[in-house]
Parts: structure tokens; sequence; C-alpha cells
């Protein structure tokens, strides 16, 4: 056995107990792919620059791989092939300009719902900083309400969580960034509360009733009977972040209700859904139940950079 770095130059040759990088990946990526693994050149290039360190841009820097970093690459590529998800075993996973803590207990922030805190954001940035008051309706790791407030100055967010478990990523989460958004003069409080009750008199989010400009909300929209297909969901997001009744819609029905309580006159709802329950879906819809609720005016369905349903948008009336 020679050394792989012998004359201090870069390696010319795989020696036992050394392999390169581009041969680590090249198997890692052949194993993912035959464990139904979507993207297994990204996942195992994020896999290998969280061991080595180093941004995934510089991976090829880092060849060969050190056996002790392989070893660590080995014990993430298992999990991962046994359909542990990307962000839980990374530990984070990126929304918006953030960067949110994850794991087990807490739904893995979607790209998708980058653009239903778009809207959000855009509705917030129109108003004078005064006005910028905002509340995130299961808030999950927080993902929603941080960029809100990361992103738009002076913006002051309640995040509403009913699961303990989450409700702690999400504090954790809003802790990383609570300097950052108080410079800008905001701020991100979590409250463990039930989306569909927190607004009733006495409850927790009583004082903010007819006083928010935006109210947005990413919450459980599957139907209880649905199958869903992708074990890293199935089995790793909570069921609670899931599920929503029989028709998939009981917390959005009730959110809906809690929405139209702490809005203004004029103030934004953003309620992201699944690409089954848009115009199409009539009165299964978001945009149905809310065409017939004389509480919204400008009802707008949007769609998802592929071109799904994904969102509905609405003002409240006077
Ligand atoms: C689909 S996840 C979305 C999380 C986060 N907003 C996001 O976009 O990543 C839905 C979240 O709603 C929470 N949830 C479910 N029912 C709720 C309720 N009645 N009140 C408050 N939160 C609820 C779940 O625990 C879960 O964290």
């Amino acid at each position: 056995m020679t050394s792989p770095t012998s004359g201090g130059g870069r390696p010319d040759r795989v020696v036992e107990g050394w392999q390169s990088l581009r041969d680590v990946l090249a198997d890692a990526q052949r194993r993912l792919m035959a464990a139904g693994v979507p993207s297994p050149e990204v996942d195992a290039s994020l896999m290998a620059a969280h061991v080595l360190g180093v941004p995934r841009g510089r991976l090829y820097l880092q060849d060969p791989m050190p056996n002790d970093q392989r070893m660590a690459f080995e014990r993430l590529l298992s999990r991962r092939v046994a359909r542990v998800p990307l962000q839980h075993l990374l530990g984070s996973a990126p929304f918006r300009t953030i960067e949110l803590s994850v794991g087990p207990g807490v739904f893995v922030p979607r790209p998708e719902t980058e653009l239903v805190a778009g809207a959000a954001i855009d509705a917030l940035r129109a108003l004078p900083a005064a006005d910028r008051i905002a509340v995130d309706l299961c808030t999950g790791s927080g993902a929603i309400a941080i960029a809100l407030a990361a992103e738009v100055g002076g913006v002051s967010v309640t995040a509403v969580e009913v699961d303990p478990a989450a409700a702690r990523w999400a504090r954790t989460n809003a802790e990383r960034y609570a300097e950052e958004v108080s410079v800008s003069g905001g701020s991100v409080r979590v409250i463990e509360a039930d989306a569909t009750r927190c607004a009733a008199p006495g409850g927790p989010l009583a004082e903010l009733v007819g006083t928010a400009a935006v109210v947005v909300m990413n919450p459980p929209y599957v139907p209880d009977g649905a199958v869903v297909r992708d074990p890293e969901v199935r089995e790793h997001d909570p069921a609670r972040a899931l599920y929503g009744g029989p028709d998939g819609l009981r917390v959005i029905r009730g959110a809906i209700d809690t929405a139209a309580v702490l809005l203004r006159a004029g103030g934004q709802v953003v309620i992201e859904h699944s690409d089954e329950q848009g115009d199409k879906a009539g009165e299964l819809g978001v945009p149905g139940l809310l065409r017939v609720d004389s509480r919204w005016r400008d009802v707008v369905d949007h769609l998802d950079l592929a071109r799904r349903p994904r969102f509905t948008t609405a003002t409240r009336t006077a």
C-alpha cells in the first residue's frame, strides 16, 4: 500500500483504505437510485459536503475522501437508502433566505411553500412598517413566520403551532434569527395553541383580533384515507402535519375562521393547499370555500412552479 499523497501532490490512484471522492459518490448514487431516492446525485453530494465540512461546490477539491469521513458518509448513506429524509440527516433545511433546524417531530419545509411565504411577504412589503402585523397558523418549524420577519423590516409575527414537539423546533429556529430580526425592528413569537380556536375570546391570540394585516398558513390538508407515497413523508413527517380529516379540509376550515377574526378589513389571507384543492375542486377546494363566504373578496388561486394549483389568497371584507 502506498500513500495517496506521497510527494505532496494530488493522488494519482486509489489505494487500499482510500477511495476517490468521485468513486464514493458514484457508488452512493447507484445505491440511492436503487432505493428509489428521487435526487441521488444531489443527495450524495450534499451528504459528502456535510461530512467533509465544505460547501457542495468545492467538493472535488477534497479528493480523495479520508477514511474517517468515508465512514461517517457511509452511516448517512445507509440511513438515506432507508429513506430517512435528507434534511433530518443534515439537521437542517433551506427555506428562502433562511436555514431551519429540523428533525424528528417536525414537518420538513417544502420548496413550494416558499411561494406561499412569498405572497405573504409581498403583501407585507406593500404596507407601512407600523401596519406589519402577521400571523402564521400551523407554523411547524417556523419556516414561514421566520421568513417573513427575516425578509420584511419591522414585521411582528405570531406563529401558532398545536404540537409541542414542533413548537420546540419553531422556538429554536426563531431564537436563531431573533437578533437579526430585532435589528430590523421585527419579532417572531411562537404560541403553542390550536389554530382553529386560538382567536376565541380568552384565547392566546384574542389581543390580535381585528389587527392582523396578513394571516398565512400551510395547514395539514391530506384527506385521512389518502395513501402517502414517499416513505420520507409517510414515515417521518408527523401525521398531525399531514392529515386534515376525511376531506382534508378540517383544519383549513377552522383556520379560515381564525383568519377572518384576526384580520383587519382589507387584510390578506394566504392559504397553501394540495394540487387537488384548487379552483377545479369546487366546494371541496380552498378557493371554493372562500368564494361562498361573505367575509372574503378578491379570491384568487395561484399555481406553483410546476403549474399546479398551490395556494389561495383573499382579502377580508369590511
Ligand atoms: C403541513 S405542516 C406545515 C408546517 C410549516 N408551516 C411549513 O410550511 O413548513 C402543518 C403544521 O400544522 C400543525 N397543526 C396541525 N393541526 C394544527 C392545529 N389545529 N393548530 C395548529 N397547528 C396545527 C402541525 O403540527 C404541523 O406542524
